[in-house]
């Protein structure tokens, strides 16, 4: 006797196929595009607004062009080292939502995204199995509580911490008292460059030294550096760093 009809039947419509003993959906369902998850316009609200909030708290700029970014790089990630077109795409997905739990709350963010992005994602008809791996990429993204528990949260992580550059800046005005204004300003141009012959990635920085000093960069990214590292580690591929054209790492 099944311990839990309930439960059984609320989620055997919408169960993914991989899973021993779940039983296949009914009818295919048909996947969820990344480009219908960035024009929805409940994910547009979300977006948006956790960049609202962000902007309240004197953070950098976590909006459309951050995200639609990040998802950009992670997709490419994934495609570059030969995974699956599907999990690009996923990590894609992951990447336009991994910022808006930043609407209810900087901290704990990136678990309180993944919340959100269930629920919407189940309404929009997603397979549990690929929300589960939506999510999870979600809820791991952020270095200081986060690990690279799957490729698609890898390249998510990878994508997210290569995301420094001058545009991020809101008030050029503040370069002067916050650090974090001061690096992302003094960067120019960055890159991830995805070497998938040599099995490495590297993040392409061009600084303004004038501005910042390489080492005010380390000083506050180096976390992130670390992150990055052990997620290229997850892909079974190298991580280094170049600034004005010097490896640093
Ligand atoms: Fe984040
Ligand atoms: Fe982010």
């Amino acid at each position: 006797m099944d311990a839990f009809p309930t439960a059984s039947r609320r989620l055997a419509p919408n169960s993914g196929a991989s899973i021993p003993g779940v039983a296949e959906p009914a009818a295919a369902v048909k996947p969820i595009t990344f480009e219908t998850i960035r024009e929805h316009p409940r994910v547009k609200i979300y977006v948006r607004k956790a960049d609202e909030a962000l902007a309240e708290i004197g953070y950098t700029e976590h909006g459309e062009r951050h995200v639609g970014l990040v998802a950009h790089i992670a997709y490419n990630i994934l495609k570059r080292l030969g995974h699956p077109e599907r999990d690009a795409q996923l990590a894609a997905i992951a990447g336009y939502l991994h910022d808006i739990g930043n609407a209810v709350n900087r901290e704990h963010h990136a678990q309180t995204s993944a919340v959100m992005a269930m629920q919407l994602l189940h309404d929009m008809g997603m397979s549990d199995i690929e929300i589960v791996r939506v999510i999870g990429a979600i809820g791991n993204h952020h270095e200081n509580d986060g690990d690279p528990t799957s490729p698609v949260a890898a390249a998510v992580i990878l994508a997210d911490k290569s995301d420094v550059h001058r545009t991020r800046v809101r008030n050029p005005d503040m370069i002067k008292f916050d650090i974090h204004d001061r690096v992302n300003y003094a960067v120019e141009k960055s890159f991830l460059n995805v070497d998938e012959a040599a099995k490495s990635i590297t993040l392409e920085l061009t600084v303004d030294t004038k501005i910042s000093q390489v080492m005010e960069y380390f000083e506050i990214f180096m976390t992130r550096m670390l992150a990055s590292r052990k997620a290229a580690k997850f892909l079974d591929v190298s991580f280094g760093l170049t600034v004005n054209g010097n490896k640093l790492t």
